[in-house]
């Protein structure tokens, strides 16, 4: 692939549970999210990523799967799986959905086999002791309800492992029929037309004794065998790790572009986060500038937020508690090492925030991922456990259940939005799209506007350092695009001089508006920013 697709697309991260209620069974399913197609193109939506839509006991919302070659029944069937597909591609959309190698439900048939019969084959497809004290520098990922990576079957008669919960049993990636297993998976659903997957907790494949059982030789091998299966049967789909990892560890899992296509960028996603509270340019910059370049044809997947809580693994301690005491301001808000909660209400509901924040996010270098509902600016609940409260119904107009499903509200699998800031007779999408100053058209605009300049899938990105260390300013370049982002991470009105001389005689033209700015000359380049705005130019000869 010369210029594959994904390093200029925008991904858009949606439940079928929670986005459109075809059978009013209060669960969202294919054929509702298939209704609701136009509504993702327009919003200016280049691939979709389902999360995991298997049959699952649900006690990892999907990610504990019982059935690798099935749609949840919930969902509808594989024929409503097979025309949202073919719907999706009419509309020039990609679909790529979640896939877990490392773990499967303790209900999958081979797990019961397992555990019945030792001698059974499927036996060896998991990681057993008698000892749990095995493997004991692998941290413990789900600190609030696990104790142990081993749990003790009754059964066996030992410890398996596992590095999630209890209840999501390690594959054993010693086992070359396990391997061999999941390419068949892969095959299965990139032979239907699946556009690629999001491969979920990559680092965890192998143990070895005396590490910490992440990002080993052995799972780096296995990968690139995954790689070289897809890119020889199906070489235009993409492969998206997520990999919740310190920019050392998290570079060799694109290889030498012989990996992944893409991988999360972990370590940004919370600077963006601290860059705000603190007013300063300096935690986005010294994180960008400590990631290395990546292979040329592969590309960052970056992101705000997504199902999981903020994840807070990928900083210092000292930043963590920084971040708690701006961000989670109250204890029930706290996950793991996390918080659980959406953009907007992180942001105070701030329209300035918002936008200031995903601006920066569009601009910077890697294919942006939207999370469902927060093009609307929609809240959270956090009082329904886990991370549900932020994974709850879609939110469309002021009918019923927000207009997510007909059925009894207290069928819904959670409840809607009723939170009097950000209750669904407010925020929704119908209303919003009423609205030419709501954030979802703001948000269309923004995509629309982005997506015709090249430069911010492929461009370099190059820090220009202000005196003024509240402003964010970069150029984004390529041989036929300038671009020159400047943003105020302040709460207060900024002035700021940009020594930019080297575009003298350029025109700064405005990208969102488009209107036209004094030339550059000689002088530093003078700008003044209100509270948590921003410009982005294009540098026109
Ligand atoms: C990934 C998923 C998360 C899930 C975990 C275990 O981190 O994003 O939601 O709980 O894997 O499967």
């Amino acid at each position: 692939m010369s210029n594959p697709w994904y390093k200029n697309a925008v991904f858009y991260e949606v439940y079928v549970k929670g986005f459109h209620d075809h059978n009013n069974d209060g669960k969202g399913d294919f054929k509702g999210l298939t209704s609701k197609l136009d509504y993702i193109a327009n919003l200016g939506i280049d691939c979709i990523w389902l999360l995991p839509m298997y049959p699952s006991p649900g006690k990892d919302d999907g990610y504990d799967i019982m059935n690798y070659y099935e749609i949840h029944k919930d969902y509808g069937t594989l024929d409503d799986f097979k025309h949202f597909l073919d719907e999706s591609h009419k509309r020039g959309i990609r679909v790529i959905a979640d896939l877990v190698l490392n773990h499967i439900s303790d209900q999958h048939p081979w797990f019961i086999e397992a555990v019945n019969n030792v001698y059974s084959k499927y036996h060896n497809y998991f990681v057993w002791s008698h000892n749990p004290e095995k493997y004991k520098e692998a941290r413990i990922i789900f600190v609030d309800t696990e104790i142990s990576n081993w749990t003790w079957s009754d059964k066996a008669k030992k410890y398996y492992w596992h590095r999630f919960f209890y209840h999501q049993p390690d594959l054993n990636y010693e086992n070359p029929d396990v391997q061999e297993e999941m390419i068949k998976v892969l095959d299965y659903w990139l032979g239907l037309g699946l556009d690629g997957f999001r491969v979920d907790a990559v680092p965890y494949l192998f143990e070895q004794e005396g590490t910490s059982c992440e990002n080993l030789p052995q799972t780096h091998e296995y990968l690139k065998k995954i790689r070289k299966f897809v890119d020889n049967k199906y070489p235009d789909c993409l492969l998206l790790a997520e990999a919740n990892q310190w920019p050392e560890d998290l570079l060799p899992y694109f290889g030498d572009g012989d990996e992944f296509h893409m991988a999360f960028n972990f370590p940004l996603m919370p600077r963006m986060f601290m860059a705000l509270r603190q007013e300063h340019h300096g935690p986005i910059i010294d994180i960008i500038q400590r990631i290395p370049a990546i292979p040329e044809n592969c590309q960052w997947a970056i992101f705000l937020r997504n199902h999981d809580e903020l994840t807070l693994e990928m900083v210092t301690d000292e930043e963590r508690d920084y971040m708690y005491k701006q961000y989670a301001k109250d204890e029930q808000m706290k996950i793991n090492v996390g918080i659980r909660r959406r953009l907007a209400p992180l942001l105070e509901n701030s329209r300035n925030q918002i936008e200031l924040l995903n601006t920066i996010l569009l601009c910077l270098p890697g294919a942006p991922v939207i999370y469902y509902g927060d093009e609307l600016g929609m809240g959270d609940n956090i009082y329904l456990g886990d991370r549900n409260g932020v994974r709850t119904p879609m939110h469309w107009n002021v009918d019923r259940n927000a207009g997510f499903s007909k059925c009894n509200p207290s069928k819904l699998y959670a409840p809607v939005i009723t939170d009097p800031e950000y209750d669904y007779h407010t925020i929704n999408v119908e209303n919003q799209e009423n609205n030419i100053h709501s954030l979802l058209n703001w948000t269309k605009h923004m995509l629309k506007q982005r997506r015709k300049f090249s430069v911010f899938g492929s461009g370099t990105l190059r820090f220009i350092y202000p005196e003024n260390k509240r402003i964010l300013a970069f150029f984004r370049e390529n041989d036929n695009e300038r671009l020159l982002c400047v943003f105020n991470l302040s709460h207060l009105h900024q002035p700021v001089e940009l020594y930019i001389s080297e575009y003298k005689g350029f025109k700064p033209v405005e990208i969102i508006g488009e209107e036209s700015f004094p030339y550059i000359g000689e002088l530093p380049y003078l700008l003044t920013l209100s509270p948590h705005s921003f410009f982005i130019f294009e540098l026109v000869q």
